[in-house]
């Protein structure tokens, strides 16, 4: 396992690649030269809600962050340079390769952690072709600008100093699952354009790993949530509901399926399986999740009794929310995280409710029913 050392290097070792460094013993009289070395990661998906926590947890860990961000005038790019305000900011989108190498050129980053894509699935059928190409050929995007930019070949190999690629691979690959729970070698059976795209990504990861030798993983990360999540994803969308409804601004809930299920954790625990996966010594790919699932109907219940409602007064189903090809049942088996990377996570399904409707009680009577920027108040 690696260290997040800081070596203080004399001037003989200064122009060795970066991560050279860090494996290079410290040497006699290193102490004259006195330069910090610090680790740099470089996060697509910055203004999101993993970007967010992985980016905090990053910086704790001592590492200079940088994070990829697009658009002429994307209103969330003020939120993050006024809230991680210690993040280093990169123009570069994962539809523009020039951009994406042009980004590494200048951050020059020991990691990379792809967190960028379109998530939400239903838009995923609304815009198919969009979403193949960000979260699908984005992937591709992103290793290209990697593997150029450190001059990796068929005919050469990485250097010990190459730079490590994190990819967010989803259990929405696994679709109409084929076993339950699902662990690294279940079958896919992606149900929806995202799905389809995540499960191009998560076999072009493995792929460069193969083809050019690159440290090159996946998380296949299940549904984690917080206040931070967007409004438009279930959990989020009950918090904030119920919170209108607690607060008199709304009536009703319109939802979709009740009868699906999902394995939901905190995004803050997942993170930090992100960064362990790349702080292995060899490359491979991990399910992470709780290995407990919940109804969505049990969400439902939970989120109203929260705040002392019935759910039944205030729920209704609304057929513009059913899906034309559902995930019915998701239940990760994290065995291999827990035993290889030692995480597990802290936050259990009923404390991770609580905290979300709370934060949303919270920020609705402060902003008199208004959350238009969908994060919660825990600090943004
Ligand atoms: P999120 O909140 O929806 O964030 C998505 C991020 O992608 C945003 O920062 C967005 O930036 C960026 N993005 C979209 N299109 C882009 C483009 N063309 N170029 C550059 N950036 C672009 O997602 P999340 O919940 O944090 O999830 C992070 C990653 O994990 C995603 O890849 C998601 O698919 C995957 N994942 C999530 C979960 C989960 O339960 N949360 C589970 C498994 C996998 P803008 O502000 O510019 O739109
Ligand atoms: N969004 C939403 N809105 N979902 C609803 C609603 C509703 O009104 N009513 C019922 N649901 C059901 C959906 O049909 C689905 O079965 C479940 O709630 C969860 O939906 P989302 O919260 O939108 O998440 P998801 O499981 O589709 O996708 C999320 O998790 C994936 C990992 O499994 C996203 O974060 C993906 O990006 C991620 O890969």
């Amino acid at each position: 396992m690696r260290k997040n050392i800081r070596l203080l290097l004399n001037s003989t070792v200064g122009k060795l690649p970066r991560r050279d460094l860090w494996s290079a013993a410290v040497p006699a009289g290193a102490t004259d030269a006195e330069t910090l070395l610090t680790r740099r990661a470089l996060v697509t998906g910055i203004t999101g809600q993993d970007g967010s926590y992985l980016a905090e947890h990053l910086l704790a860990e001592g590492y200079e962050v940088w994070g990829l961000v697009r658009g002429q005038a994307n209103p969330r790019v003020r939120r993050v340079r006024q809230l991680l305000s210690d993040v280093r900011l990169v123009r570069g989108d994962l539809l523009d390769q020039g951009s994406l190498i042009s980004a590494v050129e200048r951050v020059q980053p020991d990691e990379v952690y792809n967190l960028a894509a379109i998530s939400y699935v239903p838009m995923s059928w609304q815009q198919a072709e969009l979403t193949g190409e960000v979260t699908g050929l984005g992937v591709l995007r992103v290793l290209e600008a990697i593997r150029v930019c450190s001059g990796i070949s068929a005919s050469r190999s990485p250097t010990t100093g190459q730079i490590r690629f994190y990819q967010a691979s989803s259990s929405e690959m696994f679709g109409k699952v084929r076993e339950s729970p699902q662990t690294e070698q279940t079958p896919f059976h992606p149900r929806s354009p995202y799905g389809v795209a995540k499960a191009y990504g998560h076999h072009l990861t493995q792929n460069y790993r193969e083809s050019y030798g690159m440290f090159a993983v996946s998380g296949i990360l299940f549904n984690h949530e917080s206040p931070r999540r967007g409004a438009e994803f279930v959990t989020r969308k009950v918090s904030l509901g119920v919170a209108k409804i607690k607060l008199g601004f709304e009536r009703q809930l319109r939802l979709g399926n009740l009868g699906a299920s999902r394995d939901w954790g905190f995004a803050g625990d997942y993170v930090r399986a992100m960064h362990l996966m790349l702080e292995r010594d060899e490359p491979a790919d991990y399910v992470v999740g709780t290995g407990v699932t919940h109804g969505v109907g049990e969400l439902v219940e939970l989120a109203f009794k929260v705040v002392g409602l019935d759910w039944h007064d205030h729920v209704v189903t609304d057929a513009a929310f059913i899906r034309p090809a559902e995930v019915d049942r998701l239940c990760a088996n994290p065995a291999k995280a827990n035993s290889e990377l030692g995480w597990d996570p802290k936050i259990g399904f009923e404390e991770l409710v609580t905290m979300m409707v709370e934060a949303d009680l919270e920020l609705l009577s402060v902003s008199g029913g208004h959350a238009e920027d969908s994060f919660g108040s825990d600090a943004w």
